[in-house]
């Protein structure tokens, strides 16, 4: 099997569902932000805080470099289709979800998040940053499912009915 790899917007369930829909299909469950902590030695707020987001994002495209191809469900973080060099990985090796989720949907999961650096910015540049990626995750995804109002299990069921 070619790797999955789940995109889509910070809170749209991507970790969750990548971590139920590997024990389904019996295969390792790889989530690229952990794994750039552990890489790199710092958390994630650590990175934009001390280096900015650019460097986090150099980290992000080696390490969607590095995992692996095959029989593996991969959970991306947010911004990885912000780069091209990683859209186009996600549209040549891997079959890619794209987790699509409201913005109203996100503002009610995220509500008292604080560890991710970019929601804490104001609301029109988080309006502004979900709509600009939009047609990025849609650009490399094979699968769309839209997630609003939907348990995990049925997301999980629709994914894989629809491979
Ligand atoms: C980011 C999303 C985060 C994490 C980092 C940047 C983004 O992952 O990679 O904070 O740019 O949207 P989640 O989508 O898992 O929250």
């Amino acid at each position: 099997m070619k790797a999955i790899c789940l995109t889509g917007f910070m809170g749209s369930g991507k970790t969750t569902i990548g971590t139920e829909l590997a024990e389904r299909l019996n295969a390792p469950f790889i989530d690229t932000d952990e794994l750039i902590e552990q890489t790199y030695k710092l958390s994630i707020p650590q990175i934009f805080s001390t280096y900015g987001e650019q460097t986090f994002r150099h980290y992000e495209e080696e390490t969607l470099k590095k995992v692996s191809r095959d029989n593996c469900v991969i959970s991306t973080g947010g911004g990885i289709i912000e780069r091209s060099a990683n859209r186009e990985q996600l549209k040549e090796y891997f079959t890619t979800i794209f987790l699509r989720t409201s913005f109203h949907e996100i503002e009610k999961r995220l509500e008292t998040d604080t560890t991710r650096p970019l929601w804490s910015k104001d609301v029109d540049s988080k309006r502004r940053l979900y709509e600009q990626r939009q047609p990025l995750y849609l650009e490399v995804a094979d699968i769309v499912v839209d997630t609003d109002g939907k348990s995990t299990d049925e997301i999980v069921e629709t994914i894989l009915t629809s491979m």
